[in-house]
């Protein structure tokens, strides 16, 4: 055999393993998601120590038919990452193989603080995954998304019209705010000073709970859509108030954005940072944009982080009419609007804080 040719050949079966890895990706977020669906991390996690295969059959109460199915599911969720496999002994002193949480497993125990279930389950809700279908139509045509080719209608719309994507839409938001609490002693010096904040876009408060707690002098408005804000509890200092963003925001010391400039397109978001001057309430003090958002910064990131900071970018094409930014295009944005200046913090991992100066 011409050796050349066996490693061509090599070289296009490895390419065939990249294409058909990337051809199933979805396999691997709808295991997890099936995982989440049965309880699976909650199972192991209330099982106190790793399960065995027999243990996790018997949890799980499935078909009798289908326990065989549970190995293959885990073999796979063991692969990438979210379960381990170790030793456990059994009754009589027989080694077998158990499961175990890994730290991405345990951001998916339902009720445990830090809870990523409902991100997950609001995510790969076939509302959103209905407009993929329609995103290599969607670049001939004229539709603003390829959400609104696939419903007829724009995602805050679609929301308003379906309570129940509505509400997992808002429990995945507030369980995405809720890792703050993780780092919200750091964040002080950031809100440090200011009387008022309103979180703008704050959707059903989770941030600024934790935040109004931290804070017990600073009064906070979270304002959003009226649907989202409705009827929600307030405390001494956390209110909350129904508007339009593009029409007038309350007036404050400070405004947050956390996640909202990346669902806008370039000139929404000028405008709503123009928004916020005019509605600074002392000239003195005030007049600070805290924007909590993704910042694609592809030299310095590692390759896992990037891949997830662009899998967000598409994911804002297909569903709103938003993008992920670089530093270069977040400074076009907020010099645009008219701020002077701007600092940048990679506070949560995937997202920064970029506080921007009146
Ligand atoms: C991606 S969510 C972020 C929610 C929240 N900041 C968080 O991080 O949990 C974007 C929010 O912007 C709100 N929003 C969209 N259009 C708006 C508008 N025109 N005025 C006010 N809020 C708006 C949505 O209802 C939604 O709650």
């Amino acid at each position: 055999m011409d050796p050349k040719h066996g490693e061509g050949g090599s070289k296009l079966f490895r390419a065939q393993s990249h294409l058909y890895k990337h051809i199933f990706n979805y396999i691997s977020s709808m295991s997890l998601k099936c995982a989440v669906q049965l309880g699976i991390p909650g199972i192991i996690y209330k099982h106190a120590r790793p399960i065995t295969l027999p243990e996790l059959i018997t949890a799980l109460e499935v078909h009798p038919a289908k326990s065989g199915n549970v190995y293959r599911l885990m073999r796979l969720l063991v692969h990438s990452g979210f379960f381990s496999k170790t030793k456990v002994l059994t009754e009589n002193d027989q080694e077998e193989e158990a499961y175990a949480l890994t730290p991405s497993s345990r951001l998916l125990i339902k009720d445990e603080s830090n809870c990523l279930s409902p991100f997950l389950l609001s995510m790969l809700d076939p509302a959103i995954l209905t407009s993929w279908h329609s995103l290599g139509g969607w670049f001939r045509g004229n539709e603003l998304t390829p959400f609104e080719s696939a419903h007829g209608v724009n995602f805050w719309d679609y929301g308003e019209q379906n309570s129940e994507f509505n509400n997992l839409f808002g429990q995945a938001m507030a369980s995405d705010s809720q890792m703050v609490n993780l780092v919200v002693q750091d964040c002080k010096p950031i809100f440090e000073g200011l009387d008022s904040l309103v979180d703008v876009g704050g959707g059903t408060g989770s941030f600024s709970r934790i935040i109004s707690a931290v804070f017990p002098h600073m009064n906070c408005t979270v304002f959003d859509l009226p649907h989202i804000v409705a009827n929600l509890p307030e405390s001494k200092n956390l209110k909350f108030k129904g508007g339009d963003m593009f029409q007038s925001i309350p007036p404050a010391d400070a405004f947050l954005f956390k996640l909202v400039f990346h669902a806008f397109g370039d000139e929404d978001c000028v405008k709503v940072l123009k928004k916020c001057r005019e509605a600074t309430a002392s000239k003195g003090k005030g007049g600070k944009v805290i924007i909590i958002d993704i910042v694609i910064d592809e030299k310095k990131d590692e390759h896992e982080l990037t891949e997830a900071k662009l899998f967000f970018d598409m994911l804002m094409m297909v569903v709103v009419t938003g993008r992920e930014r670089n530093e270069k295009e977040w400074e076009r944005l907020i010099l645009e609007a008219g701020f002077s200046g701007y600092k940048i913090t990679p506070f949560f991992g995937l997202r920064s804080i970029i506080e921007v100066y009146p």
